[in-house]
């Protein structure tokens, strides 16, 4: 879909295979948080927890370039993997007219980053898009070039301070004159964009995570993958496959929220392999980094 800063790859976003379409069409290596778009204040509402901060600068730049993090609210209609299993949740009202008409007609959230591949820069015609994403994409809404052609501002505001992630369409100065405030952050305007989501802390579970298990040990919860479970599995605690055919889409789709069901219910989870192809890759960055010791 267009916006008015760039194209982006739109998906329902309470639809976790959907969203994980979204994942594979970027061919992106890990599960970044996705950008929630959404018509205008009142639906914001309902998926986001406004602070006096945060609703002062939706007031101010919505519809608009800016997107606002902001602790998600419970039993919003967004997917896990939407969130990257986050507790808080990037809100976007756009202006361009055809993202709003389509967001209107659908009568939901819409999840969106920048409809380009991994790595390549984002995308500011259809043309590029089409270049980009190719079959991938079910439909491209052709509005034109991209208005701004840079990415909204993220602000994130689940801290001790407002906090600049990402400088962009907006200025800092701007967003800093609206809040009657400073903001603090790693980002100036104009300096190379950080990834945010990196910088926030992910979902950790709070049970030990042991990958690649052949086994299970008596107790332990199974997070399992295809259609043979391990040895063992008949003494596990719990078990959730993310996908009994071996579908690495339906497994991201289920990744996030087994994780945490799991959780509750075991002090280890055991994980069975999970082939590194696809979004595999992706799965595995997320294990990996569940698995490793904490950080004090
Ligand atoms: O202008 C834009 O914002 C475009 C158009 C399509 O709306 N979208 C866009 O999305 O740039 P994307 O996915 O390329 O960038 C979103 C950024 C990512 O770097 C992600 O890490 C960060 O937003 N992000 C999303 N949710 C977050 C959260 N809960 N906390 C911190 N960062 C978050
Ligand atoms: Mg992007």
């Amino acid at each position: 879909m267009p916006t008015e800063t760039v194209y982006g790859l739109a998906a329902d976003a309470a639809n976790a295979a959907a969203v994980a379409r979204v994942f594979l069409a970027k061919g992106r290596p890990r599960f970044n948080p996705l950008i929630v778009h959404v018509a205008g204040h009142e639906a914001a509402s309902s998926i986001g927890d406004f602070g006096k901060t945060a609703a002062r600068l939706g007031e101010a730049f919505w519809p608009g370039p800016l997107t606002l993090v902001v602790p998600r609210v419970a039993g919003a209609p967004v997917s896990d993997l939407a969130l990257a299993g986050l507790d808080s949740v990037a809100i976007r009202v756009p202006s361009h007219p055809v993202a709003q008409a389509l967001l209107r007609e659908f009568g939901a959230p819409l999840v969106a980053p920048s409809a380009n591949r991994s790595g390549h820069v984002s995308a500011t015609t259809a043309a590029h898009v089409a270049a980009d994403l190719g079959d991938a994409v079910a439909a491209i809404l052709d509005a034109g070039p991209s208005q701004i052609g840079l990415e909204s501002t993220i602000v994130g505001l689940v801290g001790d301070r407002p906090t600049l992630l990402r400088a962009g369409a907006i200025p800092r100065a701007a967003i800093e004159q609206a809040m009657g405030a400073l903001l603090a952050g790693p980002v100036n305007d104009g300096g190379a964009p950080l990834a945010p989501g990196m910088l926030a802390s992910h979902y950790a579970p709070a049970a030990r995570v042991r990958l690649d298990a052949v086994s299970v040990e008596p107790g332990e919860a199974l997070l399992a993958f295809g259609p043979g479970l391990p040895a063992g599995a008949a003494e596990a605690a719990a078990i959730i496959n993310l996908s009994a055919t071996g579908d690495l889409v339906e497994a991201a789709g289920r990744f996030f929220s087994a994780l945490r069901d799991l959780d509750r219910l075991a002090k280890t989870i055991a994980v069975a392999p999970i082939p590194q192809t696809g979004l595999g890759e992706a799965i595995n960055d997320r294990l990996r980094r569940a698995a490793a010791p904490r950080q004090p």
